[in-house]
């Protein structure tokens, strides 16, 4: 089966996200990179307890760690595992962050290949779900390595990887790099997903009649359009996709506004909903208009008002 994963996004994928991605038809979502270290040092910490949040109609949940030294992540994904809510833990070998990757974190590793090695196979040892690692091409054109690193990730014992297929020096311009996720597929014999650019469910679909990987992950793609998930089983199964209106979009922010509220205190459900509604209404005529009102609505029952009228004043026009 190909297999269409959300990716793990900060700040973005939590679980209400992910539920509402899983209901549109995603097959397997990520929660935002979590620090073993933190994790560690402070397993009840309030930030550290929400990122791990297991929604209740999350039918998977893969946990993603970050850190740099191999035992202390090795240890937090035991502890973690031994907790019994996630399907499998997933090592980052990709963040670009100058607060994560010059420090050895992330796509850091990809640098030191002996300790990202040895991060695997500690972790593999002290796990009983499957381990995954998401990976960039390499950390600079110079240094371009993912297939050796993909080849020592299967020799690690590693179930699955995932290829941005970008440096970390390109951060997130230019274009992903697909040749090189399709060699990746060839060198090992462990499923591999690709990850970049794909915006529409007709991206997916070109993915996967190329046959070079065994799914795909999307980022930014599904920012304010988790109905990209249905497009693409709608694609998948030979069906037109099912045109998606005003009003499915309104339902579906005022929705995601609602989990927000009874998932946190009200002044951070207002902040965080903000760029979802951003992202959701991006290319809509007055996006732009209402989007600075809602960012400086204060409270959410005056956002929802004017989610009201903004979709109120859509059909209006149309009429
Ligand atoms: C805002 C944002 C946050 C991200 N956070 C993470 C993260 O926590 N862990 C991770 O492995 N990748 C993270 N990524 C990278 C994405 O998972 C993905 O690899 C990247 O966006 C490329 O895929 P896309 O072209 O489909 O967006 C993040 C990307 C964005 C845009």
């Amino acid at each position: 089966m190909f297999e269409v994963r959300l990716a793990p996004m900060c700040g973005i994928t939590d679980h209400i996200f992910r539920t509402l991605c899983y209901e549109m038809g995603c097959d397997l979502a990520y929660t935002e990179m979590i620090s073993a270290m933190g994790y560690l040092c402070a397993p009840e910490q309030r930030a550290t307890k929400e990122l791990m949040i297991r929604g209740e109609n999350e039918p998977k949940l893969v946990l993603q760690l970050f850190g740099r030294d191999p035992d202390t992540v090795a240890e937090a994904a035991g502890r973690i595992c031994a907790l019994g809510i996630y399907d499998g833990i997933d090592l980052n070998m990709g963040c670009p962050a100058k607060k994560i990757a010059p420090s050895g974190e992330g796509c850091g590793l990809m640098r030191t290949p002996e300790t990202a090695f040895s991060m695997m196979k500690k972790t593999v040892a002290a796990c009983s779900v499957p381990v995954s690692v998401k990976m960039r091409t390499g950390y600079d054109r110079d240094h371009i390595n993912v297939l050796e690193f993909a080849g020592m990730a299967e020799e690690a014992g590693v179930s699955s990887i995932t290829v941005h297929g970008r440096t970390r020096e390109q951060q997130y311009s230019g274009e992903a790099d697909w040749e090189i996720i399709a060699a990746v597929r060839d060198r090992v014999h462990i499923p591999v997903y690709g990850n970049g650019d794909i915006f529409t469910a007709e991206d997916a679909l070109q993915k996967q009649a190329a046959g070079h990987t065994d799914g795909v992950m999307i980022g930014r793609g599904a920012m304010g359009n988790p109905w990209i998930f249905r497009e693409i089983r709608d694609l998948q199964a030979g069906r037109e996709p099912k045109a998606l209106t005003p009003e499915e979009k309104r339902d579906m922010i005022v929705r995601h506004y609602g989990m927000m509220l009874a998932s946190r205190p009200e002044k951070i459900a207002v902040r965080e909903m903000r760029k979802h509604i951003g992202w959701y209404i991006r290319g809509m005529k007055g996006a732009a208009q209402f989007r600075a009102e809602i960012n400086r609505c204060p409270d959410a029952k005056q956002a929802l008002k004017l989610i009201g009228q903004f979709f109120e004043n859509l059909q209006e026009e149309e009429a």
